[in-house]
């Protein structure tokens, strides 16, 4: 497991670092103990267990799909999630369906404990009945059972206490009548409503891409709670989830529904790849959508008006590819940038689309924080395979061959060149980020091999 988090988002979510790192087996329904159930049904609520990305947080890197122990380390100490498995008893195997649904929706465990909001029920209170009938079918008959125990929580007295999440629980999880009352809201576009479903309810989108407060609750739930609604979260492993609504320079402004669609299915653009967190959200996750409901995502987020509304349109500016193809090298960071980028990324911050990603005009690099940036410049990271685009790539770590300084200049650089205008990063960042990172998070990097196709 990585690195000990501070506590906010990174730290209630905390566990996601491990999953970046290794993908995962995924699991398939066994036909085995799909009989004496409906397969039809068995088989949706595999889709709807891709949908809502269950296996993420439930299952180790190289672990028994389902079986937990995925470390989350919070402020107050290490929980590990549950075995969901329907071993009965190291599993959920003695869960009714009334009290599944009340574990997933209302975060409280069939013992009556409440669980921790790192399962993200504020989001899961809003799925449908069908779809949480569906989905216990899928787990108590199409998932293998894994007779493994849990290591019990390590959070010392009194923070071990369960009680206080009671208060938490009924301050900031919507009751499932109301958070199905918000989803069916009148939306004039079946399609958007779908994607409103998704995004908002299993997707759990927001769980990353929503800032959280002190108190760890997501500021706003839904698209009709305002603007701060996915207008980007803060950071998780170092990761920064950027704004997926319509700011010009640093969300979705310029992506139309058919890129986001290619996106989510690929992982890869010409507009930027799916790097971080968002590996594993669209290993595990999206890519296994439909085409349809990848479009009902995708439109239902072009619904969404900028939070910050103030941004100039992006333009290209040729003037710094032009001194850097003569040769001009004069601007600070630039030298760095053509000696160890440009080889991938080019001069002119155009990449090679779906290979290399943009760096001239991408979301990812303009954004208020460059703490993402400055971590890829660090470790590394590899562009996972996906079904529909089955090779991987790698961009390597420089963490071993730059100094705090040299990495602040390439990164200002990027911000500042091609018409992009964000603010310079200092080497303190650097430092601050060498420190809060683990040293050979670049492995990752390193054994693109071992990346199966999932
Ligand atoms: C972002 C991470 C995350 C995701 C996604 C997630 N869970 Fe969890 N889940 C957890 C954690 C962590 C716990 C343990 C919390 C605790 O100990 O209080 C947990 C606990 C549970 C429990 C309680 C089991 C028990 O008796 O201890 C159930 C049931 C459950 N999850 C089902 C699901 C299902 C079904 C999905 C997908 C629809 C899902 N989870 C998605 C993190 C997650
Ligand atoms: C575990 C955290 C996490 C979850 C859950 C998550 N994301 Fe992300 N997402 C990120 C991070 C980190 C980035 C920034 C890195 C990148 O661009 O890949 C990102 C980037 C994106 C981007 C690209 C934005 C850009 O400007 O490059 C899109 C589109 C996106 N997410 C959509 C979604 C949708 C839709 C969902 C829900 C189905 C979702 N994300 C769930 C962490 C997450
Ligand atoms: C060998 C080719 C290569 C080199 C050299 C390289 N990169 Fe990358 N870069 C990549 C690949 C591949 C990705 C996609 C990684 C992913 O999606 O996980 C990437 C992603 C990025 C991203 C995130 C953008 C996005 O949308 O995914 C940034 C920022 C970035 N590189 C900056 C740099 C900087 C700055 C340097 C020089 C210090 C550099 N890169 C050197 C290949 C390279």
């Amino acid at each position: 497991m990585g690195y000990r988090k501070r506590a906010g988002l990174a730290a209630l979510l905390g566990g996601l670092a491990a999953m970046s790192l290794v993908a995962i087996a995924t699991p398939v329904v066994t036909r085995a103990r799909a009989q004496g159930a409906d397969p039809a049904l068995v088989a949706q609520g595999a889709y709807v267990a891709r949908a809502s990305d269950c296996v993420a947080c439930h299952t180790t890197p190289g672990g028994r799909p389902f079986a937990g122990g995925l470390p989350f380390v919070l402020a107050t100490g290490t929980i590990y999630a549950s075995n969901i498995t329907p071993d009965a008893v190291h599993g959920i195997g003695r869960y009714t369906e009334t009290e599944f649904a009340r574990a997933v929706r209302e975060g409280v465990r069939r013992d009556g404990a409440t669980l921790y909001p790192a399962m993200p029920y504020p989001s899961y209170a809003r799925m449908s009945d069908a779809d949480i009938h569906a989905l216990y079918a899928y787990f108590m008959h199409g998932v293998a059972p894994v007779a493994q125990m849990v290591r019990p929580n390590d959070v010392s007295w009194p923070m071990s206490m369960r009680w206080p999440l009671i208060f938490w629980r009924l301050l900031f999880s919507p009751s499932v009548k109301d958070a199905q009352a918000s989803s069916d809201r009148a939306f004039s576009d079946p399609v958007v409503a779908r994607g409103a479903y998704l995004v908002e309810g299993p997707g759990h989108c927001g769980a990353c891409h929503t800032q959280r407060a002190v108190t760890m609750q997501e500021t706003v739930l839904t698209a009709e709670a305002g603007t701060r609604f996915l207008a980007g979260g803060g950071a998780i492993d170092g990761w920064i989830p950027t704004s997926l609504r319509g700011e010009n320079r640093t969300g979705l402004g310029r992506w139309s529904e058919d890129e986001i669609v290619a996106f989510l299915k690929t992982g890869r653009i010409q507009n930027g790849s799916a790097f971080g967190g968002m590996s594993d959200a669209v290993g595990h996750g999206t890519q296994h959508l439909t085409d349809a409901d990848l479009h009902a995502i995708a439109r239902f987020l072009k619904t969404l008006s900028p939070d910050d509304a103030t941004q100039a349109p992006w333009t290209y500016d040729a003037t710094l590819a032009r001194a850097l193809h003569s040769g001009d090298v004069s601007a600070q960071g630039a030298r760095t940038y053509v000696d160890h980028c440009a080889a991938c990324h080019r001069t002119d911050g155009h990449g090679y689309p779906t290979v290399f990603p943009p760096l001239a005009g991408n979301p990812v690099v303009m954004g208020a924080s460059p703490d993402s940036l400055i971590h890829i410049v660090l470790t590394g990271d590899t562009l996972r395979a996906t079904q529909a685009a089955p090779s991987a790539f790698v961009m390597p770590g420089f963490a071993d061959h730059m100094s705090d300084q040299n990495v602040a200049d390439v990164v200002s650089f990027i911000r500042k060149a091609w018409g992009n205008d964000a603010t310079p990063v200092t080497a303190r960042d650097v430092a601050r980020m060498r420190k809060a990172l683990p040293r050979g998070d670049g492995a990752d990097s390193q054994s693109p091999t071992n990346l199966p196709l999932n």
